[in-house]
């Protein structure tokens, strides 16, 4: 039994010790004068154990994709990629989709059953370039490829666009390996741009009362289409002259 006395302070078995935030700390938020039961700390125990694995996951991707665009500076003094975000889903968030998908409430069926966990996102320069990574990272040998979703040559109704890939990568822990799953989401600014707002916006909409906004929305997306289709040709053109 885990008593939190306050924000920083807990009792474990009667010993007092100190709440390594922001390691640990936010399990605990709002529990100040609680007891908390053995089994529930084994599986937030479980949870941290799989937060560190995934994270650990997004570092050797994302290391591996600065050593690709590292390596394009030097070879062709451009950068094809312009950004990465990593994110690691929420305990939860990660909750709320085991229930939504009626799946059991544990670590090992999160890890089972949901592919976003760790989820990175690309920002490339042209439209090119998001398959150029996409080839390069995934014929790497120790990266496994389980799906790709290609919403840029098919785009959503709504005029979302990106590449969407799941993939494995093995992360070496001190007495064994693990093969851990990993979203990558790979887009263009322009692509990130209206993905960015529309997130913002959309939720916010409600289809039959808001379908001009929506429609608006979709025009957004196809002006933003055309004119980076427009930029990869100049691109192309000025770099074929070269
Ligand atoms: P999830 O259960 O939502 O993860 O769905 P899924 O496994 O079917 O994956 P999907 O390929 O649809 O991609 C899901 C992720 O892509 C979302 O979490 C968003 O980050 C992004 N995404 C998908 N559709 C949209 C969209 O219409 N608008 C925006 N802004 N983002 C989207
Ligand atoms: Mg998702």
């Amino acid at each position: 039994m885990l008593f939190i006395e306050k924000r920083d302070t807990a009792y474990f078995r009667g010993n007092k010790m100190k709440i390594d935030h922001p390691k640990t700390g936010y399990f605990f938020e709002g529990l100040t004068e609680t007891h908390i039961p053995e089994e529930i700390l084994k599986s937030i125990h479980s949870f941290m154990k799989t937060e560190n694995l995934y994270l650990a996951a997004t570092r050797e991707i994302t290391t591996k994709l600065e050593i690709l665009n590292d390596e394009f500076r030097y070879l062709k003094d451009r950068n094809p990629i312009q950004l990465i975000k990593t994110r690691i889903k929420t305990p939860k968030s990660i909750l709320e989709k085991l229930q939504k998908l009626g799946c059991e409430v544990s670590a090992e069926s999160a890890r089972k059953n949901l592919n976003d966990i760790a989820g990175i996102r690309v920002i490339c320069s042209y439209i090119e370039d998001i398959y150029l990574i996409a080839n390069l990272l995934t014929s790497q040998n120790d990266i496994g490829l389980i799906r790709t979703r290609d919403y840029i040559k098919s785009p959503k109704p709504n005029g979302y666009r990106s590449l969407h890939l799941i993939v494995t990568v093995p992360v070496f822990l001190s007495d064994h390996t693990e093969i851990v799953k990993v979203e990558v989401q790979i887009r263009t600014i322009a692509m990130d741009f209206w993905a960015s707002l529309e997130h913002e916006l959309a939720y916010k909409l409600v289809e039959g009362k808001n379908d001009d906004l929506i429609e608006e929305l979709k025009n957004c997306a196809d002006v933003i289409t055309d004119t980076e289709n427009k930029m990869q040709k100049i691109y192309n053109i000025i770099h074929s002259k070269k």
